[in-house]
Parts: structure tokens; sequence; C-alpha cells
């Protein structure tokens, strides 16, 4: 399992995205929270804002999106530019179809669970999935406390993407910071997002590999 850190552009400034963008380059993606006001009582951004910050950085863009209907708008993520999709499956209707049509459009398909919702009612749509996030908080805002309580649901999904042989990524996302990375690591956990911990520090890039080097021990 390779190391990969997605910071979040949550906690970036929102009038510098660009500039913000390019501050963590040696990331392997930018993670992009689209959030609808509905799903998540907090509005961030959409497609137009997508689009602008794929033509702004060589990152991979990571967009995980917190709001109603996925089924309707994940798509056009893929077409405006992301690498990778990630939809609630709280708030899909058809969650196999809608993996399948991002997969279909070319960008890597993803499912988000909240901290209520457990993994055992999905075991069998893992192959259809290129990555899981499991959220480490509430979905909706950045700077929260990691919820140590999601580590049981972290080592459970590992063991069954193992039983399975499958090559799906496991993401975690909320409250990733230099001292909670080493217990999702430790879990099973491969990829990591982090907002707070990553752009409220002077240099965001060093926070990058600093988060690296403690997921690699
Ligand atoms: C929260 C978002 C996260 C957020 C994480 O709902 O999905 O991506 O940016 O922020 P931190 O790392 O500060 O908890
Ligand atoms: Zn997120």
């Amino acid at each position: 399992m390779a190391v990969q850190i997605s910071p979040s552009i949550l906690s970036a400034d929102f009038a510098r995205l660009a500039d913000e963008a390019k501050a963590v380059e040696g990331a392997d993606w930018l993670h992009v929270d689209v959030m609808d006001n509905h799903f998540v009582p907090n509005l961030t951004l959409g497609v137009p804002v997508v689009e602008s910050l794929s033509r702004a950085t060589d990152t991979p863009l990571d967009c995980h999106l917190m709001i109603e209907d996925p089924d309707r708008w994940a798509p056009q993520y893929v077409e405006a530019g992301a690498s990778s999709v990630t939809f609630h499956v709280e708030a899909a209707a058809a969650p196999v179809r809608l993996a399948r049509e991002i997969r279909a459009k070319g960008a890597r398909a993803s499912m988000a669970l909240k901290p209520a919702t457990p993994i055992e009612p999905y075991e069998d749509l893992l192959p259809e999935l290129d990555m899981l996030l499991i959220m480490t908080v509430e979905p909706g805002f950045g700077g929260q406390a990691f919820l140590d309580i999601m580590l049981p649901k972290i080592r459970r999904t590992r063991e069954l993407i193992a039983k399975h042989g499958l090559e799906l990524w496991l993401q975690v996302d909320g409250g990733v910071a230099e001292s909670t990375i080493e217990r999702c690591a430790e879990a099973g956990a491969d990829v990591f997002v982090a907002g707070s911990a990553v752009y409220s520090q002077p240099d965001p890039a060093a926070a990058v590999r600093a988060l690296r080097a403690k997921a690699e021990t």
C-alpha cells in the first residue's frame, strides 16, 4: 500500500485558489470539497471552480461531493477535469450505476460513508469502486476533531478489501493531522485527506511531507 496525501483546499484561501493549489505541489492529489447547503450545512464551490482549478494545477483533483442527487451531478465533475470523484452513498439513488458512469467517463469512482454509515451493507459493491472514503468527522466543516471511534470501521474495511483481493484505495477525511495519521495508517488507510493540518502551516508543502513521513512509519 503506497501512502498518498490529498490536501483539502477547504482550509485554503478561496480568493487565491490557484496559488493555494500550487503551494501543495508534491502532494498526490488536491482534495476539493463540494458542498451544497443541503446534504451538509455548508456551501463551497461547484463545477466552474473545478474547471478553473483543473487548468491551474497539474495535481490531479480528488473531488469529494457532499451534495444531494450525486447521480445527477457527479458526471459533470469528471467532465470538469476531476480525476477522482467521490459521492456519498447516503445521497446516491443508484450507487452501482453511478460508479460505473464515473468510470466510463474516465475518472476513478469513489464512495464515501458518513460516521454512522456502516460498511457491511456495501461489501458487494466494493469491486465497483476505485476508492472508499471513510469520514472521520461529520462532513461539512474543516478543523473538527478526529473521531477515534472510526478506527474499527477502517480496520474492518481493510479486511474486506483483502478478503476480496481488491486494489481499492481506502481514504480517510477529517481531523487527519500529524497526531492522528499514524493511527489511520495502522488501521489500514492509505489515502489521507488533510485540510487544516496543511493550510494552517506557513509551509503547506512541508506539512504534506511531514504527514507522508508519519504515515509511512
Ligand atoms: C469535511 C471535509 C474535509 C475537510 C477536512 O467535511 O470533507 O475534506 O476539509 O478538514 P480537516 O482536515 O481540517 O479536518
Ligand atoms: Zn472532504
